[in-house]
């Protein structure tokens, strides 16, 4: 896979980034829920500033009281200080955050109460998944309230896409128990980055009634000739083609510990 944009496309699309903003009303912009929501980036450079405890508890709070299916709350939510990262990780937190939570959907607690419940690890597992992903989005949105920014992250430095095996053997997580993102939390030290671009609504959202629409490919094409111009922009001595193949090369492993500690499966 090669991801090359020719100069004036290149500019082209990320005139098209910085263009882009949310549609709402006017009459809306100024609901301060909605603008959280809307104002939300993905932060990756953290000022020195620690985040109080209180303000740190307050916002795991809200991903303990956010929805689940039958209020299962299968998530669990391990924490962590740069210092308390380094010492169970040997290696720095990433983009140098004060604080991080590692979210894992957890279907080994409940089951210790309802094991009459026949076994359904991918029903389970996608319900944790489900659950544990509105906790971290709930804590996402407390902190932003909050005046802390944060990022979301797949894999925090040790596999390169994941790292579920890892974390998992790491934090002494029980059968069952599977870590699934790394939220870190601190106060941004720039102001936020451009909207990364965003599919209109147009694109992911239809009337139910008219049928699943099509996929149109030259709006495809311009989505990601603008997510390589902006990765290419933003991530100077890298490029989208490399981190691609960085992706390539992890995704056997993600999927084989994926797949051995979901399903207890180890053909791949
Ligand atoms: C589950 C999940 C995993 C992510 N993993 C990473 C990651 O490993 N590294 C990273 O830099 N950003 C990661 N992100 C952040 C996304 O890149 C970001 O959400 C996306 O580009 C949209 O940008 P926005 O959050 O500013 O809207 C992740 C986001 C989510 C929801």
């Amino acid at each position: 896979m090669r991801f090359r944009l020719g100069p004036v496309r290149f500019v082209r699309s990320l005139l098209r980034i910085l263009a882009g903003h949310p549609h709402v009303p006017p009459s809306l912009q100024d609901n301060a829920l909605l603008g959280i929501l809307l104002r939300r980036r993905s932060v990756r450079s953290f000022s020195r500033a620690e985040i109080p405890d209180d303000v740190f508890h307050a916002i795991l709070e809200a991903g303990r009281l956010a929805p689940s299916t039958v209020n299962l709350q299968s998530w669990s939510f391990a924490t962590f200080t740069a210092q308390s990262w380094r010492s169970l990780f040997e290696r720095p937190l990433p983009f140098k955050a004060p604080r991080a939570v590692i979210i894992m959907g957890d279907t080994h607690r409940d089951r210790q109460v309802l094991d009459s419940f026949p076994k359904s690890p991918l029903v389970e597992y996608t319900i944790a998944v489900v659950n544990a992903s509105l906790a971290a989005m709930a804590m996402t949105v407390a902190a932003e309230a909050l005046g802390v920014s944060s990022v979301m992250l797949s894999e925090t430095g040790r596999s390169g896409l994941l790292d579920t095996a890892y974390l998992a053997e790491r934090l002494k997580a029980p059968a069952g128990v599977i870590p699934l993102m790394t939220i870190v939390f601190g106060y941004t030290s720039s102001p936020y980055p451009p909207m990364p671009p965003k599919f209109p609504l147009s694109t992911v959202c239809f009337d139910g009634t008219q049928g699943y629409p099509e996929v149109d490919p030259a709006l495809m094409n311009d989505w990601l000739a603008q997510m390589v111009a902006g990765y290419n922009a933003s991530h100077l001595g890298s490029s989208f083609d490399a981190q691609l193949r960085v992706y390539q090369s992890k995704i056997g492993q993600a999927e084989a510990d994926l797949r051995r500690m979901v399903f207890r499966d180890d053909s791949v």
